[in-house]
C-alpha cells in the first residue's frame, strides 16, 4: 500500500511529523510531498493520503486549503488522514475544524492535532516578537504529541 504524506511546514514541525510517519510506514511505501516544492501532485499513484499543515495567526497554510479543495473528489475516494501542528491547546480543536473542510474531516479515518514547537532559530525578527508577545515564551520549545502521532498511524492501519 503506497501512502502520500502531503504537507506544508514553515519552521519544520509538520515536516518532522511527516518524517516520523514515513519512517514508521517505510520509505519505500511512503512518499513525502511538500506543497512548497510540489506544485503538481498526482494522487492517482497513491492508495491513501495523509495531509498535514500548521497554524499561524489562527489559520492553516493557504496551500493546504487549496490542495484540499482542488482534490476533494479524489480524497473522498481514498483512505485519508489529517493532522495539524499548533501550539494553542485551547484553540486547537477550533483551529483544526477551520483548517480542513467538514466533508474531509467526516471522511477521514484519522484526525489528529499532533502538538507543535516554537523554533526560535528558524523564526524571523517579527515572528519572534509575535510569539514572545502572544505566548510569553522566550526560547525554543518542542511539544510534539507522540501519542497522537502513534494514534494516527494506528487508525490509518485499521
Ligand atoms: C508567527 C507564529 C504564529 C503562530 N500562531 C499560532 C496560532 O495562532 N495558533 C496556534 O495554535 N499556534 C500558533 N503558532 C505555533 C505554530 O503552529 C507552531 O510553531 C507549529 O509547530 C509550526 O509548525 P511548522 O513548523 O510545521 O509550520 C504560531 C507560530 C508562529 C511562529
Amino acid at each position: 500500500m503506497k501512502t502520500a504524506v502531503v504537507y506544508r511546514s514553515h519552521h519544520g514541525t509538520t515536516e518532522k511529523v511527516a518524517g516520523m510517519i514515513q519512517l514508521a510506514l517505510g520509505i519505500e511505501n511512503c512518499a513525502l510531498l511538500n506543497l512548497k516544492t510540489n506544485t503538481k501532485i498526482d494522487l492517482g499513484a497513491y492508495d491513501r493520503v495523509i495531509i498535514g499543515g500548521s497554524i499561524h495567526a489562527g489559520n492553516i497554510q493557504s496551500k493546504v486549503k487549496e490542495f484540499c479543495n482542488k482534490n476533494l473528489d479524489v480524497l473522498l475516494g481514498k483512505p485519508l488522514g489529517l493532522f495539524l501542528s499548533c501550539m494553542d491547546e485551547k484553540l486547537a480543536q477550533d483551529q483544526f475544524n477551520r483548517a480542513y473542510p467538514e466533508v474531509l474531516r467526516s471522511h477521514a479515518k484519522s484526525c489528529k492535532i499532533t502538538g507543535g514547537e516554537f523554533n526560535f532559530d528558524r523564526m524571523n525578527f517579527f515572528e519572534k516578537l509575535i510569539v514572545r508577545k502572544v505566548s510569553g515564551v522566550e526560547g525554543s520549545v518542542s511539544k510534539i504529541d507522540m501519542d497522537k502521532v502513534r494514534e494516527l498511524l494506528r487508525e490509518m492501519a485499521a
